[in-house]
């Protein structure tokens, strides 16, 4: 089915292909590249325990607000709020998700990037025979500091995501995901026994699953909170976004508990692939950070038999991932423009495309390709707003305006419009008026002292 047959806007075919769609938003980088480095950075396994606690208590909370918004404006994130509450500064919200939206798109595509050098270096043979921790390290230093290549790399990626959602998402998003993501995750499954089964696997093992409570600090707390917003795609408006295609009959409460339950299986999996691996190859503490994840996978793939049919298909997966990922980050921008600014789709996808392509630049240059923001360390800082500042307070004014101004009765009015049996209903009420809103403007407060 095209995305004109379907009306103007038009509507997710069905339940399970929001399921997926959203899904394919979720899980990407955020799982397998983000999720280990923050594991890592912030004391292992105490983190893990931190942010599984943050995806139930709040990142279910604000997925579940966001869908509500979406499905009952059944508008991008600007108008949803011009819609519910018009003529007020609410709008701005959905302004800072579009910004972030644009922002995201711009440095995850460099990363994106990398699957696509890798990819190309695995079919090469690169990490076939002998591959150790060191010279994965190397061939990493090497790639990341080469301009050129990381460049044409994140100009590809940001190329194919221009054409896919200048076609319109919602027709060619669901076939793709539907055949492609349970790969991606059967091949996790596979590598995470093959990963368990390493000699030397349980040091790993325990720096993920034993936690330290002497390494609890406000900066797990804020990186972890962080973290489920990012890889969840919450706070910017995107939820909302997709949530605009949903029909009125969909069930949002499971929809939204599969999208939240399979993203961080899918990131708690990589984590049972990557440290178990680093241990094995002697470099547990000491890889951390941007490059963890393009050091641990090429290891673990050379110890399978078969593994450079496996690494290719896994770098292959990777990148099908992280562009579902990219193409909604592009479509919360497109959808405001179409919407609001009557902007044809196609000049808005590229011209979107574009500017994420020059702001993207520094964040290209950032891993050793150029002095000056390398040193800056620029990748990084962008990642650290993108990721714990503006989708946190994009959140806490989510829950503000459906806690507060329009109210929680029209919320859960249109929850019941295909759930009428809200058994949650109390606890999403008090999570989403006190201890979301709460835990979230602690965060932010004492920001600088966590960092
Ligand atoms: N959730 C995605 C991932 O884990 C990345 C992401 C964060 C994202 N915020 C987003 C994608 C906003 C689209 C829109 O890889």
């Amino acid at each position: 089915m095209n995305d004109q047959d379907l009306g103007k806007r038009g509507l997710w075919g069905s339940k399970v292909a929001f399921i997926f769609a959203a899904t394919g938003s979720a899980i990407g980088l955020g799982n397998i590249w983000r999720f280990p480095a923050k594991v890592s950075e912030s004391g292992g396994a105490i983190f893990v325990l931190i942010y599984i606690i943050a995806v139930i208590l709040i990142g279910f909370t604000v997925m579940l607000a966001e869908l509500v918004i979406g499905r009952h404006s059944q508008k991008n994130p600007v108008g949803a709020f011009k819609h519910i509450k018009p003529k007020t500064s609410w709008k701005f919200v959905g302004y800072l998700g579009v910004l972030t939206g644009v922002l995201i798109l711009s440095y995850y595509s460099v990363i994106a990037g990398w699957a696509i050098g890798y990819l190309l270096k695995t079919i090469r043979g690169t990490f076939r025979g002998g591959v150790t921790g060191e010279f994965t390290q190397q061939v990493f230093k090497e790639f990341s500091s080469d301009p050129l290549q990381v460049f044409l790399c994140f100009l590809v990626v940001i190329g194919i995501t221009c054409i896919i959602v200048s076609k319109g998402i919602k027709s060619g998003i669901e076939r793709w995901t539907k055949i492609l993501m349970p790969f991606l995750f059967l091949l996790i499954v596979f590598l995470a026994v093959r990963a368990l089964t390493l000699p030397g696997a349980g040091e790993g093992i325990s720096f993920y699953l034993k936690p330290d409570f002497s390494k609890l600090s406000g900066s797990v707390v804020l990186l972890a909170l962080g973290q489920a917003f990012f890889s969840l795609s919450l706070g910017m408006g995107m939820m909302i976004t997709y949530g605009s295609y949903i029909s009125k009959s969909d069930n949002l409460v499971s929809s939204a508990g599969w999208v939240c339950f399979s993203d961080s299986l899918v990131a708690f999996m990589a984590g049972l692939i990557i440290f178990p691996t680093l241990a094995f190859a002697g470099i547990l503490g000491k890889a951390s950070g941007e490059s963890l994840a393009f050091e641990a996978f090429p290891l673990i793939i050379s110890t399978i038999a078969g593994g450079y049919f496996f690494g290719i298909f896994f770098f292959a997966l990777l990148l099908v991932a992280a562009i579902t990922s990219t193409i909604s980050a592009l479509e919360v921008a497109v959808a405001f423009l179409v919407d609001e600014r009557n902007w044809p789709r196609v000049k808005a996808a590229w011209l979107v495309g574009l500017c994420a392509l020059v702001i993207g630049i520094p964040s290209a240059l950032s891993t050793g390709g150029m002095q000056f923001f390398t040193k800056i360390r620029f990748l990084s800082k962008i990642d650290f707003v993108c990721a714990n500042i503006s989708p946190a307070v994009g959140a806490f004014f989510i829950c503000i305006f459906i806690g507060y101004v329009w109210g929680v009765k029209n919320a859960i009015k249109e929850i019941h419009s295909g759930n009428p049996r809200f058994k949650l209903q109390p606890v999403w009420i008090f999570s989403l008026k006190f201890l979301s809103p709460i835990v979230i403007i602690f965060i932010l407060y004492f920001i600088k002292t966590f960092t």
